[in-house]
């Protein structure tokens, strides 16, 4: 039996959508899913552009794709829970079966959770990398978070007198850390994003908005000061540029704790300021438990909209769609919106 994937064909090379044999049955602890909607990512041209995650030649041809969501095409032994035709979201790995951009992928029954009825495909394929890059940085134990809360519990009264800024609130990731320090019950979260954009993150749970085309970062610490005179206690910089990370950085006091989603650029370290390099992925052995933590509680943080999608953007064209897609994310002209692809639907 053969599928449709869009291949990137070798290092530094082109994506082109082929012809490739598909899995047919599930394995031991594993399910197989057909792929109704595989959302797009940065690490996607990043990995195109500089062999991130992917930098041996045998990596080649891959096939990309972190965030899914589909049907259950079949269950593996000794899996319990899921049956064929459940509807179900997933986070997909830099390993060519176990990726989203194609028609049908392999995942590991405990990185795999059921899609509420009240959101579609396309909604639930905005959850695993965003939300997980928002949760492992802020809650999980060092060092792949700051520790908030490791066991994702409701803890509220921890955090009632703590003050928080979200540097790229608009970003997919930065919609979720949103959503995550409003779980934890933080009751200042300042928001660094455009205009346009605040009444959106309102409803996640932002509290004041700096705007980012009228406050370059230079004048950061600024407006952050107008906005409370009281210590910023996390900072997640989910944009993570040369500049924005010493923004961040500055603002924190001893004792502070900030996320960043890219490699780390800050210069004069100071000792007490606590900064992790955050990677949202269940798959690396370190990260599996608190995979398994978050997959078992995220459909009932969907189904009481503790937790919410993005907005997405469904592309025209099934796995032909997502060159334009990612040209589109690279320049910068996607705003507060993820964008989805239909491998079902490719030509
Ligand atoms: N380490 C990890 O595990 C991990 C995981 C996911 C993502 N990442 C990285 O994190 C970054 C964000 O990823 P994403 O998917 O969340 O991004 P995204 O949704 O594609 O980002 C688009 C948004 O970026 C905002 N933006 C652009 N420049 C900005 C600036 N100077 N200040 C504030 N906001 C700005 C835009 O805001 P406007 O609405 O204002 O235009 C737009 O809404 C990427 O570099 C990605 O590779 C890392």
């Amino acid at each position: 039996m053969s599928q449709k994937a869009l291949l990137l064909d070798s290092k530094f090379g082109s994506f082109k959508v082929a012809t490739i044999p598909r899995p047919t049955s599930a394995l031991a602890g594993e399910i197989l899913i057909k792929v109704h909607a595989s959302a797009l990512n940065p690490v996607d041209w990043k990995v195109r552009d500089w062999a991130v995650f992917l930098p041996d030649e045998e990596n080649y041809p891959a096939v990309l794709g972190l965030d899914v969501a589909g049907e259950v095409e079949d269950v593996g032994e000794g899996v319990t829970g899921f049956k064929k035709g459940d509807r179900v979201f997933y986070d997909g790995g830099f390993k060519n079966e176990y990726a989203g951009h194609q028609q049908y992928c392999r995942a590991p029954a405990k990185f795999v959770a059921k899609i509420p009825e009240k959101f579609s495909y396309s909604q639930a394929s905005t959850i695993p990398t965003g939300f997980l890059t928002a949760a492992y940085g802020l809650c999980a134990d060092a060092p792949l978070g700051v520790g908030l809360n490791p066991t994702f519990d409701d803890i509220k009264e921890k955090f009632q007198e703590k003050n928080a800024l979200v540097i790229g609130g608009s970003t997919s990731v930065g919609q979720y850390v949103i959503q995550v320090l409003r779980y934890l019950g933080f009751p200042t979260i300042i928001v660094y994003a455009s205009a346009h954009q605040f009444p959106y993150l309102k409803t996640f749970g932002a509290t004041d908005l700096i705007d980012r085309k009228a406050v370059p970062f230079s004048d950061l610490d600024t407006a952050v000061k107008k906005v409370t005179s009281s210590p910023i206690d996390v900072v997640y910089d989910t944009i993570s540029l040369v500049d924005s990370q010493a923004a961040g950085y500055k603002l924190l006091p001893n004792g502070g704790k900030m996320v960043i989603t890219v490699e780390d650029e800050i210069k004069d370290k100071v000792e007490g300021k606590e900064l992790v390099h955050v990677f949202g992925n269940v798959h690396p052995e370190d990260h599996k438990e608190f995979g398994v933590t978050l997959f078992s509680k995220l459909p009932k943080l969907l189904e009481d909209e503790i937790i919410v999608p993005n907005k997405v953007e469904d592309l025209p064209g099934g796995l032909d769609g997502i060159v334009e897609g990612l040209r589109r994310l690279k320049n910068n002209e996607v705003s507060g919106i993820k964008l989805v692809s239909h491998p079902n639907e490719t030509a």
